[in-house]
This record gives structure tokens, C-alpha cells and sequence, in this order.
């Protein structure tokens, strides 16, 4: 494989031959104007050659391009649409389900950039556990979370994110996530109890339905159960309490469309450019990030205060990682700011698809509260161990996560040359790792893959006692992506799912949820996608 050599060097190299042309033709650079034309000459022509075959030369030779793709869709950004496109990945899902290929689909995005797309078991076990430190989190990517988040764990590569990657295994524990369940379940008491209020206030206590907008109810949530688990602190903002905090979680956190131009911007244009030219949103986010900070610091000293003290029970990631004596005060904060990055929209988004779901299917939804109310019997309510045991509880939870990952796509990039399912991939290479995709695969998960059907993830071969099948069908776990897989995956998978099976649990057994709108809402966002923001659902309070 021939070497790649670094800009500089390809830059001098240049240099060198169009000087020694200039001599030979007699051309003298003796004047600092000559000397300054020649410069900007041999600098514009390099432009123009690299730009070339980066468009022409790339697609001809690349050592891929026997590979399987989509015809390419424009001549300038080929078929970047791929990765720009939204709903996230939609079109690539398009192309697994209708393009025939060995585990890999090839194509070229903008500017020749190439991108390999695994969609067999073999290839993504190579992206994601078998190679995965030979690939890394697109730069771009990696500088935009610095900047606004901090250096923690989900940007972290290598072997600061090994180190980090220890600590947090130890923190989300299944014995950490067993002792949070209690209070996940209160806290989904009190939002049912909270939907209730609004029953009756919108209806006047009449008619007792209430239309609410699931994306705001959802993040509300999210605010509060975060602030638990990750803080040891709630919010209350369920309550209509410290909204200011859910301001800050909602600019730093949430995908829009201004964030997503913001997000791109940053990804595309070079640092130095983005500092000279600060845009409203960068003062924005770092007016929220200092908030956050500050907050943070105020409770990191009281934390480690009460660890002096007493023996403390706090379960908390920030007690956790301040314990563990394996970051500095500083390393915390960021390990602690971008945990509620990857944690907040995403739980929030997964609850509402959730919802949605049960809203759009009624039998199911009646199923599942037969099947709760079955469980329940004379009890007051669900034992935390029902929760985890209940078939179809569990089955709704796992098949709106497969049909609506929040993180829909994530972009590696080959670090060295390497392989994926016996194929050379040269350093430089992007990978994407597409979980809308692979997730609705028909080569993985048959014909009915776009299809809400919960049952695949039921094994009734005992008709008395059905059983959860964790693989939902699939041949393997790794088709489900949403929570990716390997040394990367989500850490925090546990204590989504608890969460999202308690409130949907605590919701379902009180009110009929109904669409309020017949329209099928689409994904929105590009770094990670949600249900759009004006998403309703109707809650009718039911009769028992
Ligand atoms: C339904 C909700 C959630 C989904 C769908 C989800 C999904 C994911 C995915 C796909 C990744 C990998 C991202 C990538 O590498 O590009 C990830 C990483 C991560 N998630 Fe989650 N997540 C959820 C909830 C949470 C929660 C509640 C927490 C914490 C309380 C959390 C903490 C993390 C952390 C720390 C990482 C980085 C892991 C690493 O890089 O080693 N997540 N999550």
C-alpha cells in the first residue's frame, strides 16, 4: 500500500519541483514580489491538484472501489447526502436493504472523502470490538466536544478513554444501577402524578384528557433522572422547578436545526477560523457551560465533604468517580458534563418514541396493561424485579429502541491501516457505523425489519411462561445497535432501559395514551435524532 504522506511534506515536495521549473525556465525570484507571487502560485496549483484528485483521481484508483455503493449522485459531493441526510441515516438504510453486498458498502462523500459502511455481523464486530482503537470519533467531532463539553469519556480515545472506560464500568455496575431502581420509581410515581394535575386543569374536570407535548415532558423527565443519577441531586423540573438548569441542559444538549448548522460549521472549517469569527450559538453554549461548571463545582466539594463525614450511601456518578480516586477535581467535570450529554436527550427521545409507539399500536398498548395488571395483582404497584422480568414491558422498550436509535449514526475514522472483514482499509478511511440502518436491516432481522412488532422479542416456546429473547430474532446481539457494542458502547444502557420501563410501566397502567395528531412523526437532529419538537400525545386518565 503506497505510504501517506503528511500535508507538509507533500507541500514541500511541490514547492521544491515548481522551483526548480521556475529556474529551468529561466524565471528569476530575486524581489520579495516575485518571491510572493511564486508562493501564492505554488500554492493555489497545490490547492487545484489535490483538489483534483481528490474528486477525479480518488474514485479511479481507490483500493475499494470494487466494493458494492450507490451510484453516485453528483459529480462535486458524489454522495455526501448519505451523511447529511435526515432523517439520520435514512438513506443508508435505503441502500443496506436494497444494494447486495459481502458486509460492505463503499462510497464517496464530499470533497473525495471515503467512507466504508459495515452491515454484516463480521464487519461491524471488526469496527466495534475486535479493531476498535484502530478507529477514532471523526476530529472534527472530537474538537467541537472539547470545546463545548470537555475532554471526557465519550470523546476521550485510546488510552485515556481505556482509563476512563474502567472507572465507569465500575460506576454503572449492575449492583450501582439495582440500588438506583427505588428512586427511578418514585420519581415515575411522581410523574405520573404530575400528568394527572394536567388532566384535570386542561379538561376543567370535565372531560379529563390532556394533550402534552411529549418531547418537552420527556426532557423533563430526563433533566430530573439525570440530575439523580448523575449528580445525586433532583431537580424537580417535572415540577416546574429550576428551569434556568433545564435552559442550560436544553442549549449545551438538545439537537435543532440551528444547532446541527453550528455543529457542522465546526466540523468543516478549521479552528483557528471558527475562534476568529465566534458565532451567537459558541457564546451561548459557553454562557451554559459556565453555568453548568459552576454548579458542578459547588457540589463537588460538598460531595467529598460528606464522604469525609460519614460513610456515604449516595450512589451518584459524581460520588462514584470522586471516590474511585481516579480523576482530579477537574478531570470530573468533564467526564461528568459529557456523561449528561450522551445520557439526557437520549433517554428523553428513546421515552417519547416509546410512547408514541404504544399511542400509534392500542392493542399492544392494552396488552401491555393487561399484562401489568396481571403482574401487579393485589400489589399496590410493580416490584422493581416485575420491571425487569415483564415480557412485553420489556419488549416495547427494546423494539422502539431498535426502530428509533437516538445516536441513528457515528463516524470512525481509520487511525492506521487496518482490516474489515478481510478487506485493507488505508488510514484516513471513515467508517459509519449506521444503527438506523443495521437496526432495520432485512438481511438481519427479516422482511417485517421497519415493522413495531414487540413479539420478536418474546420467546413464548413455554405458552405458560413467555420469556424475554434478548436477541429479538436476530443471529446476534451486535444487529442491535443502539447502544452500540464493544469497548464504545453506551455505559449507561442499564439505567436508560430501567428508566424508560418504569415511567412507560407507571404511565401505560394510569392513562390511555392516545395520537393526537394522525400525521407519523419523522426523526429530527443530526448529531443525535429525537422525535420532532412538536411531537403531542393525549393522556386520557383510564377508569381503575
Ligand atoms: C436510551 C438512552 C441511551 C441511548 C440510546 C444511548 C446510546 C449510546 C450510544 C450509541 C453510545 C456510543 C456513542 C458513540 O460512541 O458514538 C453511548 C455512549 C455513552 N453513553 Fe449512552 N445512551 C443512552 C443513555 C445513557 C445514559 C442514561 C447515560 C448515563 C447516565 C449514558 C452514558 C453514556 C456514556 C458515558 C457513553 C460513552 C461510552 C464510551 O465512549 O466508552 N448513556 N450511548
Amino acid at each position: 500500500m503506497a505510504p501517506r504522506l503528511p500535508f507538509s511534506l507533500k507541500f514541500t515536495l511541490w514547492a521544491a519541483l515548481t522551483w526548480f521549473g521556475s529556474r529551468l525556465s529561466g524565471l528569476r525570484l530575486e524581489s520579495p514580489f516575485s518571491f510572493a507571487t511564486w508562493l501564492c502560485a505554488t500554492f493555489i496549483s497545490y490547492c487545484i491538484l489535490s483538489f483534483s484528485w481528490r474528486i477525479c483521481g480518488r474514485p479511479c484508483f481507490s483500493p475499494l472501489r470494487d466494493l458494492p455503493g450507490p451510484k453516485s449522485e453528483s459529480f462535486l459531493f458524489q454522495n455526501s447526502s448519505g451523511i447529511f441526510d435526515e432523517p439520520l441515516g435514512n438513506r443508508i438504510t435505503g441502500w443496506v436493504n436494497t444494494i447486495p453486498n459481502d458486509g460492505l458498502l463503499h462510497f464517496f462523500g464530499l470533497l473525495g472523502s471515503e467512507y466504508l459502511i459495515p452491515t454484516s455481523v463480521e464487519s461491524i464486530s471488526d469496527v466495534v470490538t475486535n479493531r476498535a482503537y484502530q478507529f477514532q470519533k471523526a476530529s472534527g467531532l472530537r474538537r467541537y466536544g472539547v470545546r463545548f463539553f470537555g475532554d471526557g469519556i465519550v470523546i476521550q480515545e485510546g488510552e485515556k478513554h481505556k482509563k476512563s472506560r474502567k472507572s465507569f464500568v465500575q460506576v454503572f455496575n449492575q449492583r450501582q444501577v439495582d440500588k438506583l431502581k427505588p428512586v427511578l420509581s418514585t420519581k415515575a410515581s411522581e410523574i405520573v402524578q404530575h400528568v394527572r394535575e394536567k388532566c384535570l386543569t386542561n379538561a376543567n374536570g370535565v372531560s379529563k384528557a390532556a394533550s402534552i407535548n411529549v418531547a418537552e415532558f420527556t426532557k423533563l423527565i430526563s433533566l430530573d433522572v439525570m440530575g439523580i443519577i448523575a449528580l445525586g441531586h433532583d431537580f424537580h423540573g417535572i415540577l416546574g422547578q429550576n428551569l434556568q438548569i433545564f435552559e442550560v441542559f436544553q442549549m449545551l444538549f438538545s439537537s435543532n436545526e440551528e444547532k446541527k448548522s453550528h455543529f457542522m460549521w465546526h466540523n468543516c472549517a478549521p479552528p483557528w477560523f471558527m475562534n476568529m469569527f465566534p458565532s451567537k450559538i459558541d457564546s451561548q453554549m459557553e454562557v451554559a457551560y459556565g453555568k453548568l461548571r459552576k454548579r458542578l463545582e459547588q457540589l463537588i466539594p460538598e460531595k467529598l465533604a460528606a464522604l469525609k463525614s460519614t460513610t456515604t450511601t449516595d450512589q451518584d456518578i459524581l460520588t462514584q468517580l470522586a471516590c474511585s480516586g481516579d480523576f482530579s477535581d477537574d478531570e470530573i467535570i468533564p467526564q461528568i458534563v459529557t456523561t449528561l450529554s450522551a445520557g439526557f436527550e437520549s433517554t428523553a427521545s428513546t421515552l417519547s418514541w416509546t410512547l408514541y409507539c404504544l399511542a400509534a399500536n392500542p392493542e399492544i398498548q392494552h396488552s401491555l396493561r393487561e399484562e401489568i395488571s396481571a403482574a401487579k395483582s393485589s400489589k399496590a404497584t410493580l416490584s422493581e424485579d416485575d420491571y425487569e422480568k415483564l415480557p412485553l414491558l420489556n419488549a416495547v422498550c427494546y423494539e422502539t429502541s431498535r426502530l428509533y436509535p437516538t445516536f441513528a449514526m457515528t463516524l470512525r475514522k481509520a487511525i492506521c491501516d487496518t482490516y474489515i472483514n478481510g478487506r485493507l482499509v488505508q488510514a484516513g478511511t471513515y467508517i459509519a457505523i449506521v444503527p438506523r440502518a443495521i437496526n432495520r436491516a432485512k438481511h438481519l432481522w427479516g422482511p417485517d425489519a421497519e415493522e413495531f412488532i414487540p413479539e420478536r422479542w418474546i420467546d413464548r416456546s413455554d405458552p405458560l411462561a413467555p420469556k424475554i429473547n434478548q436477541l429479538g430474532g436476530a443471529s446476534s446481539a451486535i444487529c442491535m445497535l443502539s447502544f452500540l457494542y464493544g469497548p464504545r458502547s453506551c455505559v449507561g444502557r442499564g439505567l436508560a432501559l430501567a428508566e424508560i420501563r418504569r415511567v412507560t410501566a407507571r404511565l401505560v397502567e394510569t392513562f390511555d395514551i392516545q395520537q393526537t395528531s394522525s400525521t407519523i412523526p419523522q426523526p429530527v437532529g443530526w448529531l443525535s435524532s429525537g422525535p420532532p419538537p412538536e411531537l403531542n400525545l393525549t393522556f386520557v386518565p383510564t377508569t381503575k
